[in-house]
């Protein structure tokens, strides 16, 4: 389908042909430039205050990455060569770096390109500004990494699993990879992408793409080179790199895990239902379009839960339980492979629409495969979430929209109580309006129809309302959709969970509460009703209690690392030392975000017994931890070590 536009900006007319994936849908969309672009958005709700690109003026389209991987110096180096669309009378790109040193920009021939640093700010980094000759199409760049860089984590060989060889990952969402990547880092232009790296033998390196070299190819100089390509164009965000001693197994015919080999047959167990996963999802919400889907289970450095690097999800260890009581995580990353990578927001005042999208769908994933019961309590245990969000900062709070307004959208996406659960909560709610099947059947094609484009709120309610409402005006009234969206609090007509599914441990609260037992069937739960139970006990007990709890609960050794945080939290409220140990362990092997820092801060504030334990327990963890984990903790005035 050859579609005919033109630019919306400027004087100059250009004709363009969209790009091959997906078309596009109303007049507020640009194919910019040459015949493979993606196309970019140009509603004013679509620019993102994020990045210093002016893509209208020219975008990049496709990155060539050929990097060298230092270990000793923790730098990468190399070039990469930009393929860029442009108006005809453009005068310069503007890309997106935070603290790269640029050696050289050229264009194809060679010949220099005028380029400027622009000034740096602390969090959007610095505008690369290059001056285009009237056919300058793509620009070389040498550069290297700064010491410091954000996205790119290098551990020493004593972080790791096998404590031989040093490792390095990096995490790109959502403005990090600017810090080794010199493009236009905004989720609304897409790009393909390719790479070559090397790195010292023995190490592997693995990317988020179609890995071209199975083993690597000699390099010289003792190192090897191993190449990639992404053929689908994805926002920058997505490119993601691993290096160090990882191996793969194969879990499935399009499945598998890579990780260090010392944990590999701990994760491939844990994993064994992904192919199966993948599947579901297909049936859901249509076809999966990567090719691979692979995991990467990294060290307990990763500050995260989950990422979703196309092809290939990065995983915390943290989530490996033994009993797969934590793949909630996997459908997670994999629903994002539709919402998120498929179709991405525009910028990150709509990250909803990639993370509520996705806490709804891998729902749905679960209900498919564990059944009903377990996803009705993860349901449930998000609207809590989503409920202590809204008292804690108050129903009429402008960060409890889901479209963020623009003196509160952070690259961060906003508190995960609105963005991820009263997001999935809107989409719950407007299933049960309409059904299952007719919201199932409405998804599944907007998937299809916005494939590879991005996404921002007011689109998705005008194709909502298109093909889905079609102007039952009795259904638009009923559905409250500008409410959902644009307005803080909750609307009337939320769809609550179902009240039974935590009924059974309700009642354990409440006897246990009123001076009863400890429940003796606790062993048997779900996690989801293990951390309904923890998390719903009154946060002061007395001292005899929670010792209870602990020895008939052997919670200071729960193998389930959710579990053993809520565990934690009640415990440091409570000032319970025997659980200390438990704690200190915890904290000082494993770095993921979400279980420090509120341990950290609960700890630090509490100034007569938690502090010193904090102020001990920190500098210890401190080298372990990702520079994201430790953001807002080196604030709280511990000693770092
Ligand atoms: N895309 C996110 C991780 C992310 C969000 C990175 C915002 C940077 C900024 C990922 O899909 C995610 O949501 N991870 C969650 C796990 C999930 C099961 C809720 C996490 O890491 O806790
Ligand atoms: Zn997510």
């Amino acid at each position: 389908m050859i579609l005919l536009r033109t630019l919306a900006l400027g004087a100059v007319a250009l004709i363009t042909a969209s790009c091959g994936v997906g078309g596009t849908h109303n007049s507020a969309v640009e194919a910019s430039g040459g015949t493979e672009s993606a196309p970019i958005l140009t509603t004013a709700d679509a620019r993102d205050p994020h990045s210093y690109a002016r893509p209208l003026e020219a975008r990049v389209n496709d990155v060539a990455l050929d990097l060298a991987l230092d270990f000793r110096a923790k730098r990468v180096g190399g070039t990469a060569t930009l393929d860029i669309d442009r108006k005809p009378d453009a005068k310069e790109i503007i890309l997106d770096t935070d603290n790269l040193e640029i050696q050289s920009v050229a264009d194809a021939a060679g010949k220099p390109l005028d380029y400027k640093v622009g000034t740096d700010d602390p969090k959007m980094g610095a505008p690369l500004t290059i001056a285009l000759g009237p056919d300058t199409k793509k620009i070389v760049i040498r550069y290297r990494s700064g010491p410091d860089a954000e996205a790119l984590q290098w551990l020493v060989p004593e972080q790791t699993a096998g404590k031989k060889h040093p490792y390095l990952f990096s995490q790109g969402q959502p403005t990090l990879n600017r810090t080794w990547i010199p493009t236009q880092d905004s989720p609304g232009i897409r790009q393909t992408w390719s790479a070559t790296v090397t790195a010292p033998e023995p190490l592997n390196v693995v990317m988020s793409g179609e890995r071209l070299t199975p083993n690597g190819e000699p390099a010289g100089e003792g190192r090897r080179a191993f190449r990639f390509r992404m053929d689908k164009p994805v926002a920058p965000y997505l490119i993601a790199i691993a290096a160090g001693d990882i191996a793969f197994r194969k879990l499935g015919p399009r499945t598998g895990v890579w990780t260090e080999p010392a944990m590999l047959d701990r994760a491939a167990a844990e994993l064994a239902d992904t192919e199966k996963m993948v599947e579901a999802a297909e049936k859901l919400y249509g076809p999966y379009r990567w090719g691979r889907y692979d995991m990467l289970v990294l060290p307990p450095s990763f500050p995260y839960g989950g990422m979703e690097n196309p092809t290939l999800t990065f995983l915390t260890p943290t989530f490996i339980a033994g009993d797969k009581s934590l793949v909630s995580l996997v459908a997670h990353e994999l629903a994002h492979s539709w919402s998120g990578n498929l179709v991405t927001n525009a910028t990150w005042a709509d990250s909803w629409l990639n993370e509520g999208f996705t806490n709804y769908f891998e729902n749905r994933i679960m209900e498919a495969i564990y059944g009903t019961r377990r996803a009705q309590q993860e349901a449930a245990l998000s609207f809590d979430d989503m409920m202590e969000t809204l008292d804690e900062e108050g129903m009429s709070d402008p960060t409890t929209r889901l479209n963020l307004p623009p003196a509160e959208a952070t690259p961060e996406g906003g508190a995960t109580g609105i963005v991820y659960d009263k997001g999935a909560i809107f989409l719950r709610t407007i299933e049960s309006i309409v059904g299952r099947e007719a919201w199932d059947a409405y998804l599944r094609s907007y998937f299809d129809r916005y494939a590879f484009e991005p996404m921002t709120s007011a689109r998705f309610l005008a194709d909502l309302r298109e093909h889905l409402v079609k102007g039952d005006s009795a259904l638009e009234k009923k559905l409250m959709l500008d409410e959902w969206v644009y307005q803080p609090g909750l609307p009337s007509n939320v769809a609550r969970p179902a009240p039974s599914a935590f009924a059974a441990v309700d009642r354990a609260i409440a006897g246990f509460k009123g001076g009863g037992a400890v429940p003796t069937g606790f062993a048997g739960w779900t996690t989801a009703e293990k951390l309904r139970f923890l998390n719903g006990l009154p946060r002061k007990l007395p001292t005899r209690r929670l010792g209870e709890l602990d020895r008939q609960l052997r919670l200071n050794a729960a193998g389930n690392n959710e579990v053993l945080f809520a565990w934690l939290e009640l415990a440091v409220a409570n000032r319970y030392d025997p659980a200390v140990p438990a704690l200190e362990r915890f904290l000082t092997t494993q770095g993921r975000r979400k279980f420090v820092a509120p341990l950290i801060e609960a700890l630090a504030k509490d100034q007569q017994w938690g502090r010193p334990i904090a102020a001990r327990i920190y500098p210890k963890a401190r080298p372990l931890y990702h520079p994201i984990t430790t953001r807002g903790l080196d604030e709280l005035g511990l000693p770092a070590g």
